[in-house]
């Protein structure tokens, strides 16, 4: 029970990842590329960009592993299981290499930088190793591997954003797709391993961005997930005019497309997020209700040594200021159980928190030691493990109870939903959500609904995470 996400199932997938994604066959290929992705939704974005770049050099995607000529996984390093799936992927894979010699293993994403020389030369897992920076780069390495020698780039960029290249989308519904506005981060959030195996922060042009997101709507899609670690701090300049977008400038601008395209983002980074990018929500209808707004612990002493850079009572007034703005935002948070020193008191200001939060759903994963991190170098990790897991639980059982209230709340009130698809369940049911990003399902019955409408729902009930409803006209 290492990471645990409550409230929302349908969205659990994007965050944890650990989720299969293959790609659709088309075309006439010779050569055939298989790809898994594994961490956030970044890094499934970024697999979107690879398939682009593979397909331009003559590699079409299957779903297919045994007709795969380069089988590539995009990696995750953000907590160790993480890197412990990806490891057993490996050792699965090398048996399939086995009986196919020409065929390419090679690992992409996360994982890239620090565990280069292991998995190459000690483990001899992988032909290839190429870092988030470095996949302009994939076709000469693809070559260089198939003559037998080692494959590495690694290197992290200062201005790479990949901004000229139009992502294949893999596994897409069409309706919803993630557009990626930044890379990297600048935070030094002391657990964390992103700022090492992504590097320093940057923005991508704001008129490539729009011209994905128009794109995007053009082909039929009807909701946008703008993306980065940490939002907020988007900020490009015109190389000619010097004029400077803001993240609330680039809300307004992908608002501004179409007001029947959905606009989401995360994550938001609670000391960034300003009045300007809450203003910027409230006035228009299409920007969803819904602040992805990560808290890690609740009492200020662990928030200072997660380096984190506000305090409990900071965040706090974050949230009122929020709730203040827009009284039907939804917030869900990210929350780490058991970091270096935590004490009960320090345990208990987490429960406390999420309760005046009152979050409608989170996601919480107990501390992982990462090497190389700050809290790696300078802290020890003395919360035993059965302790962490203890205190995790205890957070899991609040945002139950959290989340169950607010699902309760919805009972009777009228949502706007836009229609993503079947249900998981039954494809009797439509599965679509709310503008606060709460899965909603509903019976199909007769209606000439299809995917990718906008319908209005009355919630008649709600299981575990999930709301049920029916059309209303
Ligand atoms: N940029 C985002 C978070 C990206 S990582 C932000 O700042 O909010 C997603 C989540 O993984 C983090 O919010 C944190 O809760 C969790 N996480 C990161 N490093 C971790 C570690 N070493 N152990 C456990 N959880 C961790
Ligand atoms: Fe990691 Fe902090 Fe950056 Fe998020 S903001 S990616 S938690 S360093
Ligand atoms: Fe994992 Fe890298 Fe994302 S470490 S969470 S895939 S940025």
């Amino acid at each position: 029970m290492e990471v645990l996400s409550i409230g929302n199932k349908e969205h659990d997938e994007l965050r944890q990842g650990e989720a299969y994604a293959g790609t659709p066959e088309k075309g006439s290929f010779s050569k055939h590329f298989y790809i898994e992705s594994y961490g956030c939704a970044m890094n499934f974005a970024d697999s979107e960009v690879v398939a682009s770049i593979l397909e331009k050099n003559g590699f079409g995607g299957t779903r297919n592993i045994e007709i795969a000529d380069l089988i590539l996984i995009n990696t995750c390093s953000i907590r160790e299981k993480a890197e412990q799936t990806v490891r057993k992927r490996l050792t699965e894979f090398r048996k399939l290499k086995k009986d196919k010699p020409g065929m390419l293993v090679g690992v992409l994403g996360c994982m890239a930088e620090r565990l280069k020389s292991k998995l190459l030369e000690e483990e001899k897992l992988v032909d290839l190793v190429v870092g988030p920076d470095a996949y302009r780069s994939l076709p000469d390495l693809i070559g260089e591997a198939g003559t037998g020698q080692k494959a590495v780039n690694v290197l992290l960029s200062r201005d790479e954003t990949y901004s000229d290249i139009s992502p294949i989308r893999i596994d897409s519904n069409g309706i919803s797709g993630f557009v990626s506005i930044m890379r990297g981060c600048n935070n030094m959030c002391s657990f964390c391993v992103v700022p090492f195996t992504r590097g320093r922060e940057r923005s991508r042009d704001a008129f490539s961005i729009v011209a994905e997101c128009r794109n995007l709507f053009e082909q039929g899609y009807k909701e946008v997930t703008l993306l980065g670690q940490n939002v907020d701090s988007y900020y490009w300049t015109h190389p000619e005019t010097n004029e400077s977008i803001t993240f609330a400038m680039l809300l307004e601008m992908v608002a501004c497309i179409d007001p029947s395209l959905r606009v989401r983002f995360s994550t938001s980074h609670p000391k960034d997020i300003t009045d300007e990018v809450l203003f910027t929500m409230k006035k228009y209808h299409n920007i969803c209700k819904y602040i992805h707004l990560p808290v890690q612990s609740g009492s200020s002493r662990v928030l200072q040594l997660m380096n984190r850079t506000y305090t409990r009572e900071w965040y706090l007034s974050k949230v009122a200021r929020i709730r203040e703005i827009m009284p039907e935002c939804s917030i869900s948070a990210d929350i780490i159980a058991g970091f270096c020193t935590e004490t009960e008191e320090d345990h208990q200001d987490t429960i406390s928190i999420m309760q005046i939060a009152n979050y409608d759903y989170s996601y919480m994963y107990f501390y992982s030691e990462r090497p190389g991190t700050l809290a790696a170098k300078r802290y020890t990790d003395d919360i035993p493990e059965e302790v962490k897991k203890r205190r995790l639980q205890e957070i899991v059982d609040v945002q139950w109870t959290l989340s169950n209230e607010s699902n309760k709340r919805d009972l009777g009130k009228t949502f706007e939903v836009l229609v993503e698809g079947d249900s998981k369940k039954s494809d009797q049911d439509w599965m679509g959500r709310n503008s606060q990003n709460k899965v909603i399902v509903f019976p199909k019955e007769n209606h000439s609904i299809q995917k990718g409408d906008y319908v209005q729902v009355l919630v008649t009930g709600c299981t575990k995470g999930t709301l049920m409803g029916t059309f209303k006209n």
